[in-house]
């Protein structure tokens, strides 16, 4: 598991959260799939990956820097991974905290070998200094050291390996534009759909060896918040629903009773879903509020509310951001059984 995942607990208990928590940490590494073609979704990011990492052995180069950022759990790090794989080359994985001083970041750069991958997860949380010395890394392979102190200092030039650098963040709005800028590839990863997520559940059970059928598999991919590490995490809860309760098969049926059981409710909403969704429509009168006031209200860090819970919110169309907060959409009202604003005057109102 990526170094770095310290606010996982935040959400532990959350078992809808894409945010990995620590017991996904075994989990996450038994189901990470190695290979392109063993890694369903992500259609475009694939495809273009492919062209770039064909062409980049081809010429006998570097791949370009790629950054992929996107909600958690979409696959930042197992794509890192399937890079390198696909390179055929070495990876070494950090994290933005991780890597506290500049000097830091040199050694890991100049233990690098020729072409290897360098991860760098949460790279938003790089520190300015040591982001510094990753320009010229990135740009001309090269790292620039002050050597001595005072009027004798100069700056030395030390010649790297050619790397490829794969950046992962949650929040590429976060990233300096200078940092961004050095990248070749920039993707983003999407919500997977249904039939994707259904099947990674074949795929998942096949390792885990739990029988499960098609209605079952679709079953848990609905309600998955389009989230790989969430459908692997449900379908690693129904496993042991359907051990005790249903002789270990996982069907359409013992799916639907064990997600009842957790209280996900069918588009894969939790009870802080909800929560959030009730306090901006019951105290705020539906928005638009801060997402700081949000957070106080539900007892949550504005942060994980921003990566973890509204992207999915937003996504569905439940949940709209604008300027001054955010709004709880006509889908999110009935959706919770209550009346949106202005129909019972009979106003035709936008929500
Ligand atoms: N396309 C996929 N096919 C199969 N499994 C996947 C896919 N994408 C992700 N997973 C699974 O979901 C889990 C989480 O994936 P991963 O750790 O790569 O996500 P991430 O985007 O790096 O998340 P975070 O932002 O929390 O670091 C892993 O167990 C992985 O096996
Ligand atoms: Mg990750």
């Amino acid at each position: 598991m990526p170094a770095g995942h310290e606010e996982a607990e935040e959400s532990e208990g959350r078992i809808v959260s894409g945010q990995a928590r620590l017991d996904d940490a075994g989990l996450d590494l038994t189901l990470r799939p190695r290979r392109l073609d063993d890694f369903p979704g992500q259609e475009r990011a694939k495809e273009a990956l492919r062209i770039f990492i064909a062409a980049a052995r081809e010429r006998g180069e570097a791949l370009d820097h790629v950054l992929l950022y996107g909600p958690p759990g979409l696959g930042k790090t197992s794509l890192a991974h399937i890079i390198a794989n696909e390179l055929e080359v070495g990876i070494r994985t950090t994290s933005g905290p991780a890597i506290e001083r500049p000097g830091d970041l040199a050694a890991i750069l100049t233990n690098l070998g020729e072409h290897d991958v360098l991860f760098i997860d949460e790279i938003h949380r790089l520190n300015r200094t040591v982001e510094e010395i990753l320009y010229p890394a990135m740009e001309d392979y090269a790292l620039d050291l002050i050597v001595g102190k005072g009027p004798s200092a100069r700056s030395l030039r030390l010649n790297l390996p050619r790397f490829t650098l794969v950046g992962a963040t949650t929040r590429a709005g976060s990233l300096t534009s200078p940092l961004r800028d050095r990248f070749g590839v920039i993707h983003r990863l999407e919500f997977y759909t249904e039939d994707e997520l259904t099947s990674i559940m074949h795929r998942s059970a096949r390792i885990l060896g739990v029988p499960v059928d098609g209605a079952g598999a679709r079953e848990i991919a609905r309600r998955s918040r389009g989230t790989p590490r969430v459908a692997n995490r449900l379908l690693k809860r129904l496993r042991d629903f359907a051990q005790i309760k249903a002789g270990g098969a996982i069907d359409g049926g013992v799916a639907t009773e064990g997600l009842a059981m957790l209280e996900i409710d069918e588009l894969g909403l939790d009870l802080i879903d909800r929560q959030l969704l009730r306090t901006i429509i019951e105290k705020y009168d539906g928005g638009p509020v801060g997402v700081e006031t949000l957070a106080a209200a539900i007892s949550e860090e504005a942060e994980t509310i921003e990566d973890v819970y509204e992207p999915y919110l937003l996504q569905i169309g439940f949940l709209q951001r604008s300027p001054r907060g955010r709004i709880a959409a006509r889908l999110a009202y009935e959706h919770l059984g209550k009346r949106p604003p202005g129909e019972a005057a009979g106003q035709g109102r936008l929500w």
